[in-house]
């Protein structure tokens, strides 16, 4: 059941056949290039497309536009205490503005940094500092809890292969984002703990969607059965020495994302401090409007409560049975933002380099007005990974008729399978790895 009613609302319009496939072409069969009012139900990320509540939109009134001092950014700091157990920030414009703060900090040229499973921003923001990003997933099976897991003993080889003095970082990524959304435990975070200690390098969690992780704990790890998702929230990121978040997924803000480093850290907080004057603003706004911060103090505290995360995480697993009832492949279990699409599966007529993924993105675009995002041969070009289409929930946005919608597209869809075409590239920006965002192609 929902948690919540709507308050405001925002018209959408499904665009008909004719304008879909116009503006497909337009777009250069790149969801990416599709003018939003042009989608009917966009599911191409999480990311600071959710509803606020009334108490957000209530607080942004109350924000103090002060440079210096601001009480929304105590008010903010007070929210992260409380919530996520980290006593010092260091405020970003969003995620990636806190990955380069951090990141900068803490990594110099030569060295090695494993995580479960990089985020694209986290792999670049460390190559950017000069560290060679290592992914460490664990080997899974479908159906497993905690799919998003780091291997441990992956690190400990690396460790051994590269030396434990070039790895100042071991970071742990909940939920695993580029890993279909799937958790992590708290045991595993521990044995992380461990691992870290072992190798005198600092264990940072990417917090992004720590309130859909710590609710999966909740369900999936027999020692916190029963616990509260607010207590398992702050335990999970209890073991960590920093983290990074970007407000615009469990914050539940449009914008905004800090760095949360211990209070006796004083070495790291005064270098991550600095870089975020630089880069992102005065301590005390760190480039967000005194509105955006008291948005985001309000939003983590929202995050944890258990109605709301809920039906957050049911929600997606809503979307993923409609899905599974008209025959769509997916991962299962479902992770905690999106449902991933295996779209090689899915249209095994289109081989992986006419992009089938993308084939799929398509498709659905021009049957239904639903926008996705390809992972696969187009987003990681050259990597032997599955060809997965994802289809991320806005937080609060959606309703089931939407879902519903979502799943008779594809029914749609599958209907005309066979005479769906591959995609070949017509134009690519020269730095291969971002080519997903703005590259034009045409079906063969
Ligand atoms: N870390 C993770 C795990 C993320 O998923 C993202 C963003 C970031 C860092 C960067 O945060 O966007 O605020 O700068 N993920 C979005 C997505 C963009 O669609 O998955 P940001």
């Amino acid at each position: 059941m929902r948690a919540y009613k709507a308050k405001a609302v925002e018209r959408i319009e499904l665009p008909d056949r004719e304008a879909r496939e116009h503006y497909l072409r337009e777009a250069g069969y790149n969801a990416f290039n599709l003018d939003a009012d042009a989608v009917f139900i966009d599911l191409l990320t999480d990311s600071g497309t959710g509803t606020m509540s009334d108490e957000q939109w209530a607080a942004l009134l109350r924000g103090d536009e002060s440079y210096a001092g601001s009480e929304s950014f105590q008010r903010l700091e007070s929210a992260v205490a409380d919530v996520m157990g980290f006593e010092r920030i260091v405020p970003a414009h969003q995620g990636r503005g806190a990955e380069n703060v951090l990141y900068g900090a803490l990594i110099s040229k030569g060295d090695y940094v494993p995580n479960n499973t990089h985020f694209d921003t986290t792999r670049a923001h460390i190559t950017n500092a000069g560290g060679e990003p290592v992914d460490c997933p664990i080997e899974s099976e479908p159906g497993d809890p905690f799919q998003g897991n780091l291997d441990v003993d992956g690190v400990r080889e690396l460790a051994s292969e590269v030396g434990a003095e070039r790895i100042p970082a071991v970071v742990v990524t909940i939920t695993n984002n580029s890993l279909a959304g799937q958790p992590v435990s708290i045991e595993n975070l521990r044995e992380a703990r461990t691992v870290a200690n072992d190798l005198d390098a600092r264990l940072v969690i990417d917090a992004c969607r720590f309130a859909e992780n710590a609710y999966f704990v909740t369900q999936r790890e027999t020692e916190f059965a029963g616990e509260s998702v607010a207590d398992v929230a702050r335990e999970q990121l209890a073991v960590a020495d920093a983290i990074v978040m970007s407000g615009k997924k469990d914050g539940l803000a449009n914008v905004g994302g800090f760095v949360g480093v211990r209070a006796d850290d004083d070495e790291l907080y005064e270098q991550a401090r600095q870089r975020g004057i630089l880069y992102e603003g005065f301590t005390t706004y760190g480039g967000m409007a005194g509105r955006d911060l008291e948005a985001m103090a309000v939003g983590l505290r929202e995050a944890v409560e258990e109605t709301y995360v809920e039906s957050r995480v049911e929600q997606v697993a809503e979307l993923g049975e409609l899905l599974q009832e008209v025959g769509v492949p997916i991962r299962t279990p479902t992770g905690g933002h999106a449902v991933y699409v295996d779209a090689g599966e899915f249209l095994p007529s289109i081989p992986h380099e006419e992009f089938p993924g993308q084939a799929l993105v398509c498709a659905l675009y021009r049957e239904g007005g639903v926008r996705g995002v390809e992972l696969g041969e187009l987003a990681f070009p050259g990597t032997e990974r599955d060809q997965l289409v994802r289809l991320c929930l806005p937080r609060r946005t959606y309703f089931r008729d939407h879902l519903e919608h979502v799943a008779e597209t594809f029914a749609a869809v599958a209907e005309r399978r066979e005479e769906l075409p591959g995609y070949e590239i017509v134009d690519e920006p020269e730095m291969k790895e971002l080519r997903h965002f703005s590259a034009e192609l045409r079906p063969i």
